[in-house]
């Protein structure tokens, strides 16, 4: 057990994390996306603890973070244009690229496969630790797993504390979801997790962007998955979630008919919900709702939620990466109404 430390990011925090890290520890580490839980990418016994204090399935891959482009060479071989060119456009920034990994990297950190995924974070903290350590950073997002991601320091704290020595406080996170990940084909990209760098966006690159069919759909576990991190249960807080597509008067007229007393309306600002309803709003464009889904998730648990009756988001921009986290959140149920 540790006394876990809760530290803002001056820079003896951030050398003091980073000796942690050289020693073999594991820390919590603000980025722009969600929280993450960082060691050694290069040390097998450091990225063990990782698996171990998040409880994560072994062969689910972690993304390595670095803070400079030079790095990427130590980490990935036969490096392809394209990827250089969303580098360049992306970097620093949410995109995570799964690229042919070097022998440096150990079978644990890529989940046993061959590839890994690479990332620039926008965060100067991220890129400030990975400096001071002159090492590229293996981390998932910072939370148990199979809970929602962790956009706050205090949030890492509630699932972590006593797991791991250090937190390094960022704040709250900028974008809320964690990154677009994607992986290369002949021809153009496919993107295996959907984030705030949306296919659109990675068209003005790449000739050809595809949307993996486990974006939307679930992935049974005895399968091998694009992604491994699509077949498992994720982002769920206690409560049962329901995903309920509708017009808002559908919605109303569901929640009415449906609702308990600990049942929670999760709902986008304006909307006008009868005051004898539980509810709690998650914003009111996709940005908004990709900013606050997680933390609402989180606060859903504290309210003593045990179902939700959740609004369903855009399907498409930035909105799809809401609607995958939420969907998986909802394991996939989804009632239709008002057809
Ligand atoms: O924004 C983010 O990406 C955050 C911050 C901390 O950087 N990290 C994050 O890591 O979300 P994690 O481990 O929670 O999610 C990584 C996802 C998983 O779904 C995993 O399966 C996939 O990326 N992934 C990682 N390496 C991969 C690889 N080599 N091939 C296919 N998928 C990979
Ligand atoms: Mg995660």
């Amino acid at each position: 057990m540790f006394d876990t430390k809760l530290l803002s990011p001056t820079p003896e925090n951030i050398d003091y994390c980073a000796r942690l890290i050289k020693c073999g520890e594991i820390v919590g580490m603000p980025t722009e996306t969600v929280y993450g839980l960082a060691a050694n990418a290069f040390d097998e016994s450091a990225v063990r603890k990782i698996f171990a204090a998040k409880g994560r399935p072994a062969d689910n891959p972690l993304i390595v973070h670095i803070s400079d482009i030079d790095m990427i060479k130590t980490l990935s071989t036969d490096i392809p244009e394209l990827a250089w060119k969303l580098a360049e456009s992306f970097w620093p920034g949410p995109l995570t690229m799964v690229l042919p990994k070097t022998h440096k990297i150990p079978s644990v950190t890529s989940g046993g496969l061959d590839t890994v995924g690479i990332r620039m974070p926008k965060s100067p903290v991220a890129r400030e630790l990975i400096r001071a350590c002159l090492l590229p950073l293996a981390a998932p997002s910072a939370n148990i797993s199979g809970r929602p991601s962790t956009t706050s320091a205090l949030h890492v704290l509630n699932d972590l504390n006593g797991l791991i020595p250090a937190v390094l406080d960022g704040g709250e996170c900028e974008v809320g979801v964690e990154s677009t990940v994607i992986s290369f084909e002949s021809d153009g990209v496919r993107i295996l997790r959907p984030g705030i760098i949306t296919a659109d966006e990675l068209m003005s690159v790449a000739h050809n962007v595809f949307i993996d069919n486990g974006v939307l759909n679930e992935v049974s576990s005895d399968i091998k998955a694009a992604s491994p991190g699509m077949k498992y249960k994720h982002y769920s807080p206690k409560a049962k979630v329901v995903l309920v597509d509708g017009s808002l008067e559908s919605f109303i007229e569901y929640a009415k008919e449906n609702a308990s007393e600990d049942t929670f309306l999760m709902c986008f600002d304006g909307d006008e919900i009868p005051d004898d309803l539980n509810v709690v709003y998650y914003g009111k464009n996709s940005r908004e709702q990709a900013n606050r889904l997680f933390k609402v998730l989180r606060e859903l648990d504290e309210l003593n939620a045990k179902t939700v009756f959740a609004r369903v988001p855009e399907k498409s921009g930035e909105g799809l990466a809401v609607y995958n986290r939420i969907l998986r959140a909802a394991a996939f149920e989804i009632v239709r109404v008002g057809e």
